[in-house]
């Protein structure tokens, strides 16, 4: 199949919107995890709980067709003054923080299925479970989502620095040719 590469000094707009789309989710998707998480139980941990998990399908199902979309359209080359090893750092980042974008969520999926808590998703229809109930699963289960989490917002927090050490330290064009708005996508 044919591949359309993106600038060499910026991403595509589709490429970019989905990026910010999914940063804007994930940040509300961290507040709602933790917040739901530590109310007491009750009715309204299980409805927030139940947003929680519908808005994590929707990071999933974004996560697939950004994987689809960077399949297609590869981005654009770093910048040649920055030493390999950097590069292969921030490829091997960028790698694992697609790989946890999406483990992450499944392994929260298949808990929920192995607890029993179905997904009704944003009370459109019912997602269909991945497992049937099991408590030791669910345990196993809850253990991978919240460590694959914990993993996720390390990396978050280093790919967040890296990104403003470009713009600040190094200001050169990394962090620009990714931001939202027209100028940022001058070629
Ligand atoms: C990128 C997507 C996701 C992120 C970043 C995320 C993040 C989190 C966080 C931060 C917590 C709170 C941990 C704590 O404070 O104990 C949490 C808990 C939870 N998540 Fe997710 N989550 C995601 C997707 C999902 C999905 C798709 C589901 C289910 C379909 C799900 C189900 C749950 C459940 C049931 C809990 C409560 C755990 C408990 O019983 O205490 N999550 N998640």
């Amino acid at each position: 199949m044919a591949r359309f590469p993106d600038s060499t000094q910026a991403y595509g707009a589709v490429a970019r919107a989905l990026h910010w789309l999914v940063a804007a989710l994930v940040f509300a998707q961290f507040a709602l995890g933790v917040y739901a998480a530590n109310l007491p139980v009750s009715l309204a941990r299980l409805q927030w709980l139940s947003r929680h998990k519908s808005l994590g399908l929707a990071i999933l199902a974004l996560m697939l067709l950004r994987l689809g979309w960077r399949w297609l359209h590869p981005p654009p080359a770093l910048p040649k003054s920055m030493p390999n090893w950097e590069q292969r750092v921030a490829l091997v980042t960028h790698r694992t923080m697609y790989v946890l974008l999406i483990m992450a969520p499944l392994a929260g999926w298949l808990y929920a299925s192995a607890a029993g808590l179905s997904v009704d998703w944003f009370g459109l229809f019912v997602v269909p479970d991945l497992v049937e109930p099991d408590r030791a699963l669910a345990a196993v289960f809850k253990a991978l989502h919240l460590g694959l989490v914990a993993l996720l917002a390390l990396l978050i927090v280093a790919h967040v620095g890296a990104a403003l050490r470009h713009a600040f330290v190094l200001r050169d064009r990394v962090l620009q040719r990714m931001l939202p708005w027209p100028s940022g996508s001058k070629r």
